[in-house]
Parts: structure tokens; sequence; C-alpha cells
């Protein structure tokens, strides 16, 4: 790790609660390993908005428009985050405009997240909003190679069922239920279906996977069983 940020590095256990909704907030962070689950009480349950990986940061916000923390922040894992004051991250945002856009392409990319996430809430059923995340994570990760999708190319999303359930606003068992079904479909694969090792799915074909929601949509219109 760079010299200069390295005092700021300080080590955490797994669950400890970094900061709590409501509170004010003078620091933000950055995450080096481990990772940070974003939580926010909406009524009676606590949702899940973001899990943060290495690299991403959080805590901008309040430092940003002087509000309260707008959501909890908890240690999913144990982990080393960069804790700087919101005087220093303002100086280094001054001193050096790359930090400064780095952050704003970061938040441009989470409201564009927020804006999938509004736009799933609004789908009518747990297979809608299901088969759009997925269709949403495949043409990221198509994104993030630089490709377009090819007829009968499989692509690869390396995200847990629980990457899914924080995105469509479901309990991970309900998200479980659509995606057997997919897989029984063979719209879907799980990547040990198909002796790849660790975490992930794959979608056989985009195109099969559209059209499945089409016809989810039809459903829906005319109410067929
Ligand atoms: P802040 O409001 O200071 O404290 C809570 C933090 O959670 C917030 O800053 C953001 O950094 C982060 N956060 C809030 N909403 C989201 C979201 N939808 N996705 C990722 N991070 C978020």
């Amino acid at each position: 790790m760079n010299d200069a940020l390295e005092r700021f590095a300080r080590d955490f256990p797994a669950g400890s609660v970094l900061f709590e909704e409501g509170q004010p907030g003078d620091y933000m962070y950055v995450v080096q390993t481990g990772e940070v689950e974003i939580r926010r009480q909406v009524g009676e349950t606590e949702r899940v908005l973001a899990i943060l990986p290495p690299g991403e940061f959080f805590g901008e916000m309040a430092i940003l428009n002087g509000r309260p923390r707008s959501a909890t922040a908890v240690c999913k894992t144990k982990a080393r985050l960069l804790v700087i004051e919101g005087k220093t991250f303002e100086a280094m945002m001054r001193a050096r405009p790359e930090i400064a856009l780095r952050i704003i392409k970061a938040l441009a990319t989470r409201l564009e997240s927020a804006n999938q996430h509004i736009e799933l809430l609004l789908l009518p059923t747990p297979n809608h909003r299901v088969v759009q995340c997925l269709r949403h994570m495949a043409d990221e990760q198509l994104a993030l190679a630089g490709t377009h999708a090819t007829h009968g190319s499989a692509i690869l999303v390396p995200k847990r069922i629980e990457d899914v359930a924080t995105r469509v606003g479901l309990p991970v068992h309900e998200v479980i239920e659509v995606v057997d079904r997919l897989r029984a479909a063979r719209l879907v694969l799980m990547a040990e279906d198909a002796g790849i090792e660790g975490d992930g799915f794959i979608v056989p074909e985009v195109g099969r996977l559209l059209e499945f929601l089409e016809f989810l949509n039809l459903k829906d219109r005319f109410g067929a069983t």
C-alpha cells in the first residue's frame, strides 16, 4: 500500500459496527481488505443496500452533504479500512482532482444502480425481478469484459445468490426458489453445475433470458396460467 495512506489504515473484527444510520458523521472509509455491509432500516426490517468489497469507499455522503449517516455500516468479515477524517478527505479532493473524479464516477455508478434498483422494485413479481437482475448482471459482466453478447455465448457472472437478493430486495430463500426454476429450464446454471469452482452463475444465452422475461410480461398482461 501507498505509505502515505498506511497511517489511515485500521483493522476491524467481523461484526464491528462502524457507524449507525442517523448519527452525525466525521469520517469516510475505504475498504482495503474484507467486506462491509451497508444496511438501512425500512419499517420493521433492516435491508442490505450494498456489500462493499476492497476498493470501494463509504461514509462520504455525511461529509459531503453535512447530513446524518444515511445508513449503517457493519464489517461483514474482518476488514482493514482506511479511516479518513472529513477535513482530510476534502483537502485530498482539492489537492488531487483525480481523487475527486474517482469519487464522482463511483457516485454516478451508485446512482445508476439505485435507479436500476427502483426499476426492479417496481416489477410485479419475484420472477420478473430476479430474471431482470440476472440480465443486468450478465450485461455488466459483458461491459467489464468490453464485449457484447453474441449468439450462443455463455456468460459467467461471479455473483452470489445473496448479491442477487440484495439487489432485488427479496429474501434469499425467495431468490433461490426462482433460480431453481430457471435452473430447471436451463436458463441459468450455477457455476458448480458446470464444474466451475467458486460462487457464480452462468447465463447460457442472454437471448433466452429475455424471451422468458417477455413471456412473464405477457403472462402478467393476459393473466395466463
Ligand atoms: P453516509 O450517509 O455518510 O453513511 C452511510 C453510507 O452508506 C453513505 O454515506 C454511503 O457511503 C453508503 N451508502 C448509502 N447508500 C448506498 C447505496 N445504495 N449503495 C452503496 N453505498 C451506499
